[in-house]
């Protein structure tokens, strides 16, 4: 046998003697164990070496090799102390942490926003991390702001008095939400939000300890008139809203009201957070262009992610600003966390610049129609005592007003026992909701288990209506 088969069968066999040996034994010495094992010095050394780094023998320099010694049982550490140290933080709930995680593998998904793997187009990542892995910029420092072709990509995107200065690469869109509220913001600021909205807004102004201050929104998105009186009454310098395909409720910002909510919020000195999570999913005709492309002077701050159109798991996106704004925001971000991975950076330059990219929205497009349409008609079919405002002209949801009589936190608690993930609406109200509602998703689950899904939540809220 040479040295390399010897040292499998000596690893084994002094395992064994190590295991069966009391702890605190001395082990045989170097000399004796090469004798017995016919390895050379350094193999030996090398496998020693391995069983103490795994805790299993220590060494004793001058007296040899013994095995570890009994660790003393120890009673569960006492934590309760931290409960003392860290005082009261209500503003850090539970609600996004419960969204995010994903469920049972076997389960049916209608409450993510996040699309499923068969509509990413991991063809195309594929090929960008290969080639962005073998830049060699990839793995140096690089400007804080980002990749200046990405920055310049997404400033084309966003209007014509925004260019690469004006953008910031952060690690996905939720990081920007969060520097916005805590950069811009100071403890205790109002922010007004469209009620209701995103969970992960609601969790960011919390975590800032901003003040929230809810607008009721319609089917055409906020009303200015109602925004006006907000911004008056509460002198609110930021105001966060989804004007394409708002989750949950799938509303778009009317035409005529965009000029009107811009000079509201212009007229109050105020910053508009635009947060355009679904500039890409249109299923029906263009939705209008963001409020940044008829802003003059700098009150929009945009926000545009990838996580959507790519995959959660590429954590880019784009916040774009002007003046002091922007100042802050780039200071404010280097403070948080220097700079986004260049390497992601690049696979998301690669991505949507590539030739196959438009191919990749169509299909995109093409499947979530399907899919809206297979989830709404089987709703209108099975749950007749539910009420669907606006079927959505894009993005991914479809907000769903439940019968009065409904438990909301049942039915979602039953559905998953049967094996069907879906959002309650209470955690899109910055306040208390004015009636049970649901979100359902349509991006993470193809068009036969929505339909099983949509028969599975038929289930759940005949088992939860009183
Ligand atoms: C409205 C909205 N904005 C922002 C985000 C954050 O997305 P990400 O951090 O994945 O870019 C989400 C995620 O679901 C969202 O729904």
């Amino acid at each position: 046998m040479n040295d390399d088969s010897n040292s499998l069968v000596a690893q084994v066999g002094l395992e064994q003697l190590v295991q069966a040996l009391p702890p605190d034994s001395r082990l045989p010495s170097y000399r004796q164990l090469q004798q017995r094992y016919r390895l050379s010095p350094a193999t030996v050394q090398r496998m020693l070496a391995d069983l103490a780094r795994r805790g299993l023998v220590v060494t004793r320099p001058g007296s040899g090799t013994y095995t570890a010694p009994r660790r003393l049982a120890t009673a569960p550490a006492d934590v309760s102390w931290q409960t003392l140290a860290l005082g009261s933080r209500a503003s850090l709930g539970a609600d996004l942490e419960q969204m995010i995680q994903p469920g049972p593998l076997d389960s049916i998904s209608m409450s993510s926003g996040f699309l499923d793997e068969g509509l990413q187009p991991l063809g195309l990542l594929g090929a960008a991390a290969a080639r962005a892995a073998r830049r060699p910029q990839t793995w140096s420092r690089m400007p804080a702001q980002g990749v200046p072709e990405l920055r310049a990509l997404f400033a084309s995107e966003t209007g014509a008095a925004f260019t690469a200065q004006n953008v910031l690469i952060t690690p996905g869109g939720q990081a920007a939400l969060s520097a916005v509220f805590r950069h811009l913001c100071a403890p205790g600021d109002p922010v007004i939000m469209e009620s209701p909205t995103y969970v992960g807004a609601l969790a960011a102004a919390r975590a800032a300890g901003l003040t929230l201050v809810p607008v009721a929104g319609d089917s055409q998105g906020i009303p200015p008139d109602a925004l006006a009186d907000a911004l008056g009454r509460t002198g609110a310098k930021l105001v966060y809203l989804q004007p394409r395909y708002s989750n949950p409720t799938g509303a778009v910002l009317a035409r005529d009201r965009r000029a009107a909510v811009l000079n509201s919020v212009a007229a109050s000195g105020a910053f508009l957070l635009e947060d355009d999570w679904m500039r890409d999913f249109d299923l029906g005709p263009p939705s209008p262009a963001p409020l940044a492309t008829i802003d003059d002077h700098g009150h929009v701050i945009y926000l545009r992610s990838v996580s959507k159109p790519v995959a959660a798991g590429l954590r880019v996106a784009g916040l774009a600003a002007r003046g002091p704004a922007l100042v802050r925001l780039r200071r404010g971000r280097i403070s948080d966390d220097l700079f986004v991975a260049p390497i992601l950076q690049h696979i998301a330059l690669d991505v949507l610049t590539a030739p196959g990219w438009s191919r990749h929205l169509g299909l995109l497009r093409r499947t979530l129609r399907e899919r809206r349409d297979a989830v709404v008609a089987a709703i209108t079919a099975q749950l007749p005592d539910c009420r669907i405002d606006l079927v959505p002209s894009g993005g991914v949801h479809v907000w769903l007003k439940l019968p009065d009589t409904c438990a909301e936190a049942s039915v979602v608690e039953k559905a998953a026992a049967l094996g069907l993930s879906v959002s309650p609406g209470r955690i899109s109200f910055p306040g208390e909701p004015p009636a049970p509602y649901l979100r359902i998703s349509y991006g993470a689950a193809d068009g036969t288990a929505l339909v099983t899904g949509v028969r599975i939540l038929a289930d759940a809220i005949a088992a939860s209506s009183s």
